[in-house]
């Protein structure tokens, strides 16, 4: 009976992860929110294309998902094109005009504690609405308005919250963090009592932005009254983003990072991003390694991709920030050769301390050369896989007057004094500095993949501050050597290492007793943590099929059709 018992749960373990939560011929949508996910799925059934979608799933998660989703933030999109054409989107936050590099830092050059994270000046210029805007204007085929209407239903006469937002905004942290600032707490906090699960959550000023975006323009919010409002809420809040900064703030089309990574083709996000450069470096160390012969959650491949990881983030912090500012050796660090020099350094044996690993050795500096993500695929074959943020979580818990909506602490991501950890513990140096106009560099890592025919495959990606980079890197292991169905390798536990703290960041429960002691005696520590990302990722089969798959961690919700 209980081998009867075992067995069961093992088949209905192995068959809920080959079935992904939507599968359909046309077009697939994975994103944080079930109202997002619906409004996607509908501009693609009325024949909008994926960058349609992309744009109108964008302003609904700012409206459904106000913890992360954004107009007051930033981010980055890569797109696939029906063609086969690949470029990405970087619509990343600037520091303003009147920043500096030692702007977070007292008379004696140490850190004001909390000001890059939770003051008015923690806040870089948003990029949000610019970059949709951009997109739309380039590559949308749907009228601008039609596709800011369903979130503007949303915020005027409310959506119902969710299990994940009732709780945020019913914690005693988040609440009280947002009831700091007046317009946060008009909106956001309700007086003396609980929001319910369920309860219409109306949000009145939001939705006249929105209008005024939808009528005016993607510009209306860096020249029109919008602007005036973030101006007002500056000068209310000490903080210094001003009308200059605002008029030229633009989004910036890239070429895309390309990683060949055993017969796959994958693209992912260039700089000011760090994602599509280190996660170049994790796949091209590992690459030196024949996984088959290991086991996903042994101790052997643990202390493997740990080791690895390392080398990555060292580098990160040394060499990396916005390439329209410093010299990146990009070449370099994405090449086979670099990684295989820096993985000639790990020992099977034990575990190199951090300390000890330094960035590598690059001399020819002058070469030629809180978050949430979705995934788009629609029926004429373009992809958008997109992460967008405030930063933390509700960003630095300051509403613009009138505007209703939440701004970033996107200025935490730059390194404000050389070592000093950010709010993922990341360290940094010159490279990443504060310079005006400057952009901060991010772990956003929205990728896109293609098989060995160069067909569409896998659209990929999540939030999770410094862990997306391992998080994406796991996922495609979890694809690509040991053959998981994408739902497994998205639910799949998660580990991390970033250099510096030297400890391995693990999902509760996933490690045994015994895995743990291994990795001890290899010489690592290891620390339990709460889970890690939340990946809506799509994966795209031979015959044309669609499986949108959300993560359980967090919620999400996917659909296709
Ligand atoms: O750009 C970055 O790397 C961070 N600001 C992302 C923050 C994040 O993912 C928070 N999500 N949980």
């Amino acid at each position: 009976m209980k081998k009867c018992i075992s067995i069961f749960f093992i088949f209905n373990y192995l068959v809920s992860f080959e079935i992904s939560d939507a599968i359909g011929y046309n077009g697939a949508v994975a994103s944080s929110k079930k109202e997002a996910s619906n409004i996607g799925i509908e501009i693609l059934q009325r024949g909008g294309n994926a960058i349609d979608a992309a744009v109108a799933v964008g302003f609904a998660l700012s409206v459904v998902h106000p913890s992360a989703g954004n107009i007051g933030g930033g981010g980055f999109m890569v797109i696939r094109f029906s063609n086969g054409e690949v470029t990405s989107i970087d619509f990343r936050e600037t520091a303003p005009l009147q920043s500096n590099r030692d702007m977070f830092l007292d008379d004696k050059l140490e850190v004001i504690q909390g000001m890059s994270k939770y003051s008015g000046k923690a806040c870089g210029v948003p990029g949000t609405v610019y970059g949709l805007g951009y997109a739309h204007e380039k590559y949308g085929t749907m009228s601008w308005e039609s596709l800011l209407y369903p979130s503007i239903q949303l915020a005027k006469y409310g959506f119902s919250l969710d299990y994940h937002n009732f709780k945020l905004l019913n914690s005693p942290r988040y609440s009280n963090f947002l009831s700091q600032d007046a317009e946060s707490k008009k909106i956001f906090t309700k007086n003396n009592e609980p929001y319910k699960l369920n309860e219409l959550f109306i949000q009145s000023d939001l939705a006249h932005t929105l209008i005024r975006i939808a009528k005016y323009g993607y510009n209306e919010f860096y020249n029109g009254i919008t602007a005036d409002y973030i101006v007002d809420c500056m000068n209310r809040v000490g903080g210094i983003i001003s009308y200059e900064d605002l008029k030229s703030y633009k989004a910036i089309e890239r070429e895309p990072i390309k990683i060949n990574y055993r017969n796959h083709v994958i693209y992912s996000m260039p700089l000011p991003s760090s994602g599509g450069i280190t996660l170049s470096n994790i796949l091209n160390q590992i690459e030196n390694v024949n996984l088959s012969e290991f086991e996903v959650g042994s101790a052997k491949f643990i202390h493997l991709l740990s080791e690895v990881e390392k080398r990555s983030y060292a580098d990160r912090a040394e060499f990396l920030g916005d390439s329209d500012f410093i010299n990146v050796p990009l070449q370099k660090l994405i090449s086979k050769e670099y990684a295989d020099d820096r993985f000639s350094t790990i020992s099977m044996k034990k575990a190199i301390p951090s300390k000890k690993i330094g960035h590598g050795n690059i001399d020819f500096w002058n070469e030629s050369e809180e978050t949430t993500h979705f995934s788009i695929v629609d029926k004429y074959g373009n992809a958008v896989s997109l992460t967008t943020t405030v930063n933390g979580w509700f960003g630095n818990g300051i509403t613009v007057d009138n505007a209703g909506f939440l701004l970033n602490n996107e200025m935490d991501d730059f390194s404000i004094k050389p070592g000093y950890p950010n709010l993922y513990g990341l360290v940094g140096n010159e490279a990443n500095s504060i310079q005006p106009n400057k952009r901060m560099l991010s772990s956003m890592t929205p990728t896109i993949v293609e098989n060995e025919n160069n067909e569409l495959i896998y659209v990929l990606g999540t939030p999770g501050g410094s862990t997306i980079i391992t998080s994406v890197a796991q996922i495609l292991i979890n694809l690509i050597d040991f053959n998981m169905p994408l739902k497994e390798a998205v639910s799949r536990k998660r580990f991390h290492h970033q250099w510096l703290p030297d400890v391995i960041q693990v999902e509760k429960n996933y490690f045994s007793p015994e895995v743990i002691s291994r990795l001890e005696k290899y010489g690592h520590k290891v620390s339990e943590r709460s889970s890690i990302g939340e990946a809506n990722c799509i994966y795209i089969d031979g015959t044309g099929l669609k499986y949108s798959t959300s993560d359980s961690r967090r919620g999400g919700v996917s659909k296709a059709y």
